[in-house]
């Protein structure tokens, strides 16, 4: 080597040194930056006091976290050295999830930047973090110049068979124009109704039927777009569609309820920024102009949407357009009684498309198979004439004679209806309505033309939520199960959580969504969902601490029912050991209160007389009733020592100490007198009808002294055998089975129970062809066919909860403490499965479990996120050699052995990904 090369290495190898020892100060910066319940960059956000979250990356330097720093500014240039809003500075913590913002007050319109860094476990800092931001919306009443305005619309009318109001939609608009150019420019806007927004020709959104569903009375969401790009200096145009939706259309078993006598309206506020810095604004006002003869002739939920293309406005929210001919609206002030809030949550989108998969004729008309029941509407390629009428019907299923069964819709016509303008291939789909379906049938089309396939595509609606948990097993009647709750949550939740998607209900009814929210947090990150749905619960409670049975409360008969109210104490727990986030524990505890001492005026000596709808539609039931055999008062008073108990534990979550004595006493003298009354000195249920869900309530909720408990176990052991090892259990029951049967150490008879194939389990519908969870246990059987009773919903999702138990234990993924800090791995393989795997993503980041079984060995494959521990136990024949990642196991800095039983090895593991293989 010369002198030269070598100087040339020499310098070469300084700077990569350099290079090195610099790279060598950072580890890789944190990732998936969330504000509040999950929120990404949101515009037009609610939060003023939001929440931050980021997770560490998967990347063998990034154990756990020791410190952080949060920078909180007004402008993207002022990060992260000059953060004029917020410094957290150096915090020495491993929280990484829900860390409160602790800044300046922050206003509406604002918008807001912030990024994190974090130090390792090794005290080595990570890059900052990219910047993320949020942008809030119009938080209060008076920050709206706009009037709520619209036509009066209402008509007396007949829809099917039904006397009913009527509110044609209507058609919306104003011109106006702009001397100087648009910098930037954001439309605030909501309904009363449902609404459709287009500017200068241009749709806003893909949004469905925004802006959703609240109490209305109490609390309208507004949603805000950005529309800089649709805006241009000189003439502009917006044109707002607004339909009656759930605020004027017919809901429940009422005409109207939320307003009968209010036509719908819009509230629009379009807030300009020029590029020179001045503002202007244009609102809804009387200046605006309307009409109700657009095509969209009629549009309700229950009943579906008749669109005559006859009457189409060509280009009517465009500047060319001259609406001369159209009325004035009427305008009127906004009153403070309802709030406008920006939306707590994300809006429905079209979210999954599905293609039909079989088409047949019938009669003249043509019916196209989805094989998949599902809700939304259908995207329609349409050959048609002139003048003809195209009718557009949906079922769940199909008669065995090839009819529509449409008898469980009830009142609700669910068709659409299609005029055509002009011969051609029509396309359409429906706006203001959503229907639940498999099979669409369509007559009324050019009949010179043969049906086909790519006529008919269904569009998946739902809140615009990501799924972000999955489970998959060897079995594939268990794989289909799975399936079907995902499909049971992607039916029902539809801005509310929702008894079912297709009758003439669509409620949200709260027993139902106590009994499945569990599950849908494992299938889909549904917390904003539930927080939202939440303060529509606390805005509904009746004053004297009532719960509705739905929410928002469209029946309005004071009436409560015990396991369905509890929904307030449940889902706010369950959210908190999901997330770790306090704040949902803090929204809600007062409602948890005023519900108890709800209970505690239903009840003598602890002994409630609460009553309601019991274990709903139990199979079998010795009284024929669909509430089943349980003991009313045994239902309400378990519900009120669980409800006390978890208030309870909200109140040593929050740090209230006396509180949690106090409902703590509350707990156990309602649990001694539960004992006293219901169970003999043995503890088997006396002087009642003696249930499964008798002994699954007391066990569950821990109502029992431990005297009384191993008996109960056996009693209800012996109730199950009673059933030939089936289930007999309504809604309240039926969450509870896996979690008694397990904690009891009878997985066997759980695997029993799960994998039957007879009425009543979860396969036997299966078998039947459900492709969703159904109402009911025998919905449909080929042998009998549909079920007669009138409520027989083939997509409801209740007895989905069984998902939580295959997450949590066939999988085995399961939190140890509140929010995965801590997390259990812990699969509990059974017959027939020789394998099964799940992933879950926790607020710290992805966890999996995925186990086999071959050769009598047991192989598990599991993955721990960043800033987390895990116990892992694994089933072993102890005596025999255990292997880590192919070779022998050997205690290390990531993975320990911490307990050895008979049958078992226990671990305790930092973050990474684990291969762990032994003698079963
Ligand atoms: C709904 C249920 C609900 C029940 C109350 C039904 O009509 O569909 O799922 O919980 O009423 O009994």
């Amino acid at each position: 080597m010369n002198l030269k090369s070598s100087f040339y290495s020499v310098t070469f190898l300084t700077i990569l040194c350099l290079f090195v020892s610099c790279k060598e100060q950072y580890v890789s910066k944190s990732e998936v930056l969330i504000v509040s319940e999950g929120f990404k960059n949101p515009l037009g956000f609610y939060d003023v006091t939001p929440t931050f979250s980021w997770q560490l990356p998967v990347v063998d330097a990034v154990k756990n976290q020791k410190a952080y720093q949060i920078v909180v500014a007004s402008s993207e240039a002022l990060l992260p050295n000059n953060a004029d809003l917020w410094d957290s500075n150096k915090q020495e913590s491993s929280q990484s999830t829900f860390i409160q913002y602790a800044g300046k007050a922050l206003n509406s319109r604002q918008k807001v930047y912030w990024q994190v860094k974090y130090w390792n476990q090794d005290n080595v800092a990570s890059e900052w973090s990219a910047i993320n931001s949020f942008e809030l919306g119009l938080l209060n009443n008076n920050d709206w110049q706009a009037k709520w305005i619209g036509l009066p619309t209402k008509e007396e009318g007949v829809i099917g068979s039904q006397e009913n109001i009527i509110h044609r939609p209507q058609y919306l608009r104003k011109g106006f124009e702009l001397t100087k150019n648009v910098a930037s420019a954001r439309l605030y806007i909501t309904a009363k109704g449902v609404f459709d927004v287009a500017i200068n020709g241009q749709d806003v959104s893909d949004d469905v039927m925004p802006p959703g569903y609240t109490p209305y009375k109490k609390r309208i969401e507004t949603i805000t777009y950005d529309v800089s790009n649709l805006i241009n200096s000189g003439k502009n145009t917006i044109g707002v569609e607004v339909a009656a939706g759930w605020h004027s259309g017919r809901l429940g078993w009422m005409k109207s309820f939320w307003s009968d006598t209010e036509s719908p309206k819009i509230i629009c506020q379009l807030e300009l920024t020029m590029e020179d810095g001045s503002k202007e604004i244009i609102v809804s006002d009387a200046s605006w102009k309307g009409t109700t003869n657009g095509p969209i002739r009629l549009s309700e939920i229950y009943d579906g949407e008749t669109y005559d293309a006859n009457l189409e406005i060509p280009a009517w929210t465009t500047n060319t357009f001259d609406d001369k001919n159209w009325k004035p609206v009427n305008a009127f002030d906004i009153i403070n009684d309802i709030k406008l809030e920006p939306k707590r949550h994300t809006t429905v989108k079209s979210k999954i498309t599905l293609e039909t998969k079989e088409v047949v004729e019938k009669d003249g008309a043509a019916i196209f198979d989805l094989q998949q029941n599902m809700v939304g509407v259908p995207l329609l390629k349409v050959p048609m004439k002139k003048g003809e009428t195209l009718k557009i019907r949906f079922a769940e299923m199909l008669s065995p004679d090839g009819t529509f069964y449409t008898d469980n819709y009830r009142s609700a016509q669910s068709t659409d209806y299609y005029t055509a303008s002009e011969d051609g291939v029509v396309e359409w789909m429906p706006k203001f309505t959503f229907h639940g379906f498999r099979y669409v049938e369509l007559s009324g089309f050019d009949a010179s033309k043969s049906p086909s396939k790519d006529w008919v595509t269904g569009l998946v609606q739902y809140s615009d939520f990501e799924e972000n948990g999955t489970f998959t097993s060897s079995h594939e009647k268990l794989n289909q199960l799975q399936s079907n709750i995902v499909w049971g949550l992607r039916g029902n939740f539809f801005d509310i959580p929702t008894d079912c998607p297709q009758r003439d209900e669509r409620m949200g009814w709260t027993g139902d969504a106590q009994v499945f929210g569990p599950t849908a947090m494992f299938n889909a990150n549904v917390y904003k969902f539930w927080a939202s749905w939440l303060q529509s619960v606390r805005e509904s409670q009746y004053d004297n601490g009532g719960i509705p049975w739905v929410v928002p409360d469209v029946l309005y008969n004071n009436k409560v029912s015990a396991g369905w109210g509890d929904v307030c104490t449940i889902i706010p727990w369950k959210i908190y050991y999901r997330t770790g986030d306090k704040r949902i524990l803090e929204e809600n505890y007062e409602t948890m209160k005023g519900w108890v001492a709800y209970h505690e005026t239903s009840s003598k000596d602890f002994i409630s007389s609460m009553g309601g709808f019991a274990d709903w539609l139990q199979p079998l039931p010795a009284n024929g009733d669909n509430k089943g055999d349980t003991s009313h008062s045994l239902i309400g008073t378990a519900f009120f020592a669980h409800s006390a108990k978890l208030t309870a534990q909200t109140a040593q979550a929050l740090g209230k100490t006396e509180d949690y004595n106090t409902y703590n006493q509350l707990y156990k003298n309602v649990a001694n007198a539960f004992a006293e009354k219901f169970f003999d000195e043995k503890g088997k249920i006396k002087d009642v009808a003696e249930t499964q869900t008798s002994y699954l309530l007391a066990l569950a909720f821990d109502l029992l002294p431990e005297a009384k408990q191993a008996n109960a176990k056996q009693y209800l052991l012996e109730k199950i055998n009673e059933a030939d090892n089936h289930l007999r259990t309504g809604f309240l029951g039926t969450p509870l089975l896996s979690e008694v049967l397990d904690e009891t150490g009878e997985i066997d008879l759980m695997y029993k129970l799960l994998f039957n194939e007879t009425y009543p389990s979860w396969f036997y519908s299966i078998n039947q062809g459900a492709t969703t969870i159904w109402e009911r246990w025998n919905s449909y059987s080929k042998e009998e066919g549909f079920n007669p009773m009138n409520m027989n919903s083939l997509n409801h999702y209740a007895y989905g909860a069984i998902g939580e138990w295959m997450y949590e234990r066939i999988a085995g993924i399961a939190p140890l403490e509140p929010g995965y800090k801590k997390i259990s791995i812990a699969p509990q393989p059974n017959a027939p499965l020789n394998a099964a795997s799940a992933s879950y993503e926790t607020p710290y980041g992805k966890v999996t479990s995925s186990w086999k079984i071959e050769n009598n060995t047991f192989q598990l494959e599991t993955t721990i996120p960043p800033n987390t521990t895990a116990v892992i136990s694994i089933p072993a024949n102890t005596s025999e050699a255990l292997l880590l990642n192919g070779e022998t196991f050997k205690d290390n800095e990531h993975i320990k052995l911490t307990k050895t039983t008979a049958n078992s090895f226990e671990f305790l593991a930092q973050p990474g990904t684990y291969i762990l293989v032994s003698k079963f």
